[in-house]
């Protein structure tokens, strides 16, 4: 496999979806990189894809590729006829890649939503009131759900032994959050100059944020957004397609 260098990407154009997609997926089992992986027989990142773009408020699409993968992610999005979607290579975290991908976009793009490969499946009005909550003066905002299990804090073992509970926090207040989180795009860019890669934070780009002291507030996920990472989460998105695709056929 070669790489490509970056894609230029044309301004003009003001809400753009990044999707990280250069995982490796390590927690499904052995196989190809995470995004790659069929749903239904069809890509987990093209689902991704299309999920964001039939979004009303998504003007542009980039997707953040495997370092070693831009050419094939090229070539699948060109054969499931997304060849509008643009892409870049990404880099060793999750961090790097959005960091990456965020650094392709045109300067005229002012709003960012950060949407994970891994949920393929997140429905277009998601995608639509984060947009829409950051178009309306938020500068950072996460779609959540509440908890159904009680969560205990640990003092995590490394042995295996039986962890000590050091806490219950109040289930009420807790979420769960999910993505596409969107993002005032000079405020996702601050959070990337200043937290420290590898950071608390990390996983989540709305973590970082918080930690430059802005105000971070949530709005109303979907339970059809989870994220694929489990081998019973493929299970549970393929039986998620099957229900789409009867009730479309009604
Ligand atoms: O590993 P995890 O499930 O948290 O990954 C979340 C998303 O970040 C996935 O879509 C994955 O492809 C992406 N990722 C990335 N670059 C990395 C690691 C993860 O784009 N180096």
């Amino acid at each position: 496999m070669s790489t490509e260098p970056a894609q230029t990407v044309p301004e003009g154009r003001r809400t753009a979806a990044v999707i990280p997609a250069a995982g490796r997926g390590v927690r499904l089992g052995p196989g190809a990189p995470k995004a790659l992986r069929p749903l239904s027989g069809t890509p987990m990142l093209v689902h991704a894809v299309r999920a964001v773009a039939r979004a009303r408020a998504v003007s542009l699409v980039l997707v953040v590729a495997p370092p070693d993968g831009t050419t094939e992610v090229r070539h699948l999005l060109d054969a499931h006829s997304l060849s509008d979607v643009f892409v870049v290579g990404g880099g060793e975290t999750r961090q790097d890649s959005v960091r990456l991908g965020l650094d392709a976009l045109p300067d005229d793009v002012d709003t960012v939503l950060v949407h994970d490969a891994a949920r393929p499946l997140v429905p277009a009005e998601t995608v639509d009131s984060v947009a829409e909550a950051v178009r309306g003066g938020a500068a950072a905002v996460v779609p959540a759900l509440r908890l159904t299990d009680t969560v205990k804090e640990v003092e995590p073992r490394g042995d295996g032994g039986p962890e000590p509970v050091t806490g219950t926090p109040e289930r009420a207040r807790l979420r769960a959050v999910q993505t596409p989180q969107g993002f005032a795009r000079e405020v996702l860019v601050d959070a990337h100059n200043r937290v420290a890669r590898e950071g608390e934070g990390a996983t989540d780009d709305a973590g970082m944020v918080e930690r430059t002291g802005v105000e971070v507030v949530v709005v109303p996920g979907h339970e059809e957004a989870f994220k694929v990472t489990r081998p019973l989460d493929l299970v549970l998105a393929d039986a998620v397609l099957a229900r789409r695709m009867a009730r479309d056929s009604y």
